[in-house]
């Protein structure tokens, strides 16, 4: 036994996520390059994650591989108790689509579109009516302040207010889990913290576990717990034991 936890209740939680000894590594023969080596994780429902690293530490493969992006090569990777091996195809999509929220900066939002149509796009993709799409849009911008942008082209928000519509779009098809990769990194600080406080309340007050990719120790402090990745290897994790 460890130091007893103070939310010790959050260990009875089922994990929503667990990995198992996930390998991942990118070309072949003499290019071959491992990316992830013997990674095994268990997320709990509601927990907000931190993984922190260098550059080329393996950090966004780690994300792309846990929200389903990526397929491991070896190893196993459970949502909700299920072996995600056997979801292809569509099926793997819509469950990703319905289950995940994502930001990404490499997930633009369409400039030419307006804020409205770019975050009703992943219920597009889920196969929701058109009133319905447009009622939570607006649901979505109006809880991210941003409902007096929804008409606007995407292209002219600032930076914060892309980023907002971008979480805006994470949360319409309610995610159970949020993965978001550097979403302060190319934000002014006081702008930054804008989004972080909007992230934190999701996961504390409506209970989405938060995965956050981060350069910044502020934002890995704030979370539940914080795991460091080294050379495609965990090497630390604030929240248990890490197999030497
Ligand atoms: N598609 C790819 N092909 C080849 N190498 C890649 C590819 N994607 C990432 N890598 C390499 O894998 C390592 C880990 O990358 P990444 O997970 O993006 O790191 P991080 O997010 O921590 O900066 C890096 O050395 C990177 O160059
Ligand atoms: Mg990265």
């Amino acid at each position: 036994m460890t130091t007893p936890s103070p939310v010790t209740s959050r260990h009875a939680r089922p994990a929503i996520i667990s990995a198992h000894d996930v390998h991942k590594s990118y070309g072949t023969g003499q290019n071959r390059f491992d990316a992830l080596t013997d990674v095994s994780l268990d997320i709990h429902e509601g927990q907000s994650l931190a993984i922190v690293g260098k550059s080329g530490s393996g950090k966004s493969t780690l994300m792309h591989v846990l929200a389903l992006l990526d397929a491991p090569d070896s190893g196993s990777l459970i949502l909700d108790g299920a072996d995600t091996r056997d979801l292809r195809g569509k099926k793997l999509n819509r469950t990703r689509n319905k289950t995940f929220g994502f930001v990404f900066q490499q997930f633009f939002l369409t400039g030419s579109n307006t804020v409205l149509e770019n975050v009703i796009l992943p219920m597009k993709i889920a196969g929701i009516g058109r009133a319905e799409r447009r009622r939570r849009g607006l649901a979505a911008l109006a809880q991210l302040e941003l409902d007096d942008k929804a008409k606007n082209k995407a292209v002219n928000l600032s930076g914060g207010q892309k980023q907002r519509a971008v979480i805006a779009r994470a949360l319409v098809n309610n995610p159970r889990i949020i993965f978001a990769d550097e979403p302060t990194g190319n934000l002014d600080s006081n702008t930054g913290q804008t989004v972080e406080d909007i992230l934190f309340t999701l996961n504390r007050e409506h209970g989405i576990t938060l995965i956050v990719v981060t350069h910044d120790e502020e934002l890995a402090a704030r979370c539940d717990r914080r795991i460091q990745i080294r050379d495609g290897r965990i090497v630390e994790d604030s929240d248990g034991e890490v197999a030497a």
